[in-house]
C-alpha cells in the first residue's frame, strides 16, 4: 500500500507542468498553456459554459401542479429530492478531499469548479421545495436520508466507499473511491432523472425538470472528469491496474445496480404513470454496463447493450438546456444518438 502525498501549497523546486496525477511533482501554479493533460482546459471551458442559476428558472406553474400530482408521484418527488440533496451535499465535500491529493493544478482547478456546481445543485433542491411545499415539509424532506431505510442503505454504500479513502488515503483506496464516485454521479442519479423526465413528458413539473436537466448536463461532465482521472491514474501507475481491481469494479457496480433497482422498485415501482418497474430495472442495468465500459472494464450484465427507455435520450442529451426545451412539448420520442447504445465504445 502506498500512501498518497497531499499537494503542496507551492513548491519552488517543481515544474508548473505536473509530473504525475498522484504523488507527482507540481509547483501548484496554474498556467492553462503549460499543462500535462490537454483535455483539462476544454473541459474547464465546457464546465463554465454550463453555468446556471436555480432561481432564474420559474417554478410558478410547478407550485400549482405539485398539488395536483398523484399521492405516489408527490411521495416519489419528495423522496428523490431528499436523496439528491444528500448525494450532492456529500459530493461537494468529497470532491475537495480528492482534490487535496491531485498533484496537477489543472485537475485541482477542475475539482473546484465541480464542487461549486454541486453547491448550485443543492441550492436548486432548496429552491424547488421552498417553492412547492411549506417549510415543515421541506425540513422533513431534508431529514429523510436519516431515517428511510432503503435510502440509508443506498447512501451508506457510497459513504463507506468514500470514507475508506478519506480515512486511509492510499493509491488503492483512491482508485476505489473513484469507482464509488462514478456510481454516485453516473448511476445513482439516473433513475431520479428518469422520474423527473417522465413527469416532464407528461407536461408536469416542467420547471423542476428543466433544473434537473441542467444538473444532468453538469453530471455528464463530472463523470467524464472522474473517468479520465481513473484512466490516467491507472496508466501512470500500472501496478494498480490488476485483476483484483477489475474484480472490485465488477462487484462494486453489481452491488450498486442491485441497490439502485431496490430503490427504484421502492420509490417508483409500478405506481407512476409512464414508467414500468421492469423497464426501469433494464435501464439501470444498461446504465451500469455503459459506465463500466466507459471506465475500460467488461460489462456487468449480459446483454443490456441498448437503452430500453429510448425516450429518455431526448432529455439526457439536451445539452443546450438554455434553449427553453422544457417550455415546449417534446413529440419526437424516437430521437436517438450514441448514448442509446454503446456498441461503438
Ligand atoms: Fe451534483
Ligand atoms: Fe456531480
Amino acid at each position: 500500500m502506498t500512501m498518497l502525498k497531499m499537494r503542496k501549497l507551492y513548491d519552488t523546486n517543481a515544474p508548473n507542468k505536473s509530473t504525475g496525477i498522484i504523488n507527482g511533482e507540481s509547483s501548484n501554479v496554474l498556467n492553462w498553456d503549460d499543462t500535462t493533460r490537454k483535455w483539462t482546459y476544454p473541459m474547464y471551458k465546457n464546465m463554465l459554459r454550463n453555468f446556471w442559476i436555480p432561481d432564474e428558472v420559474s417554478l410558478i406553474n410547478d407550485r400549482n401542479q405539485y398539488k395536483s400530482l398523484s399521492e405516489e408521484e408527490r411521495e416519489a418527488f419528495n423522496k428523490i429530492i431528499g436523496l439528491l440533496a444528500f448525494l450532492d451535499s456529500v459530493q461537494t465535500d468529497f470532491s475537495s478531499k480528492v482534490s487535496d491529493y491531485l498533484t496537477d493544478s489543472s485537475l485541482s482547478a477542475l475539482m473546484s469548479v465541480l464542487a461549486f456546481q454541486e453547491v448550485i445543485h443543492n441550492e436548486s433542491y432548496t429552491y424547488v421545495l421552498s417553492s412547492v411545499t411549506d417549510s415543515q415539509t421541506q425540513d422533513e424532506i431534508f431529514e429523510y436520508w436519516k431515517t428511510d431505510e432503503v435510502l440509508l442503505e443506498r447512501n451508506k454504500f457510497i459513504a463507506d466507499g468514500y470514507n475508506a479513502f478519506i480515512e486511509l488515503p492510499t493509491k488503492e483506496n483512491f482508485v476505489r473511491a473513484i469507482i464509488y464516485d462514478v456510481i454516485l454521479e453516473g448511476l445513482f442519479f439516473y433513475s431520479g432523472f428518469a422520474f423527473f423526465y417522465n413527469l416532464a413528458r407528461n407536461e408536469k413539473m416542467l420547471g423542476t425538470a428543466k433544473m434537473i436537466n441542467f444538473i444532468n448536463r453538469d453530471e455528464q461532465l463530472h463523470v467524464s472528469l472522474f473517468t479520465n482521472i481513473l484512466k490516467e491514474t491507472l496508466q501512470e501507475n500500472p501496478e494498480l491496474d490488476t485483476e483484483e481491481f477489475a474484480a472490485f469494479v465488477h462487484d462494486c457496480f453489481k452491488k450498486a445496480a442491485e441497490l439502485e433497482i431496490k430503490w427504484g422498485n421502492y420509490i417508483i415501482g409500478n405506481n407512476i404513470d409512464g414508467i414500468h418497474a421492469g423497464e426501469l430495472e433494464s435501464y439501470i442495468k444498461f446504465m451500469t454496463n455503459k459506465r463500466v465500459r466507459e471506465l475500460g472494464f467488461d460489462p456487468v450484465f449480459e446483454g443490456y447493450r441498448r437503452n430500453p427507455m429510448r425516450w429518455i435520450s431526448v432529455y439526457n442529451d439536451n445539452t443546450t438546456g438554455k434553449a427553453d426545451f422544457f417550455e415546449t412539448t417534446v413529440t419526437d420520442y424516437n430521437l436517438v444518438d450514441a448514448d442509446n447504445d454503446f456498441d461503438s465504445l
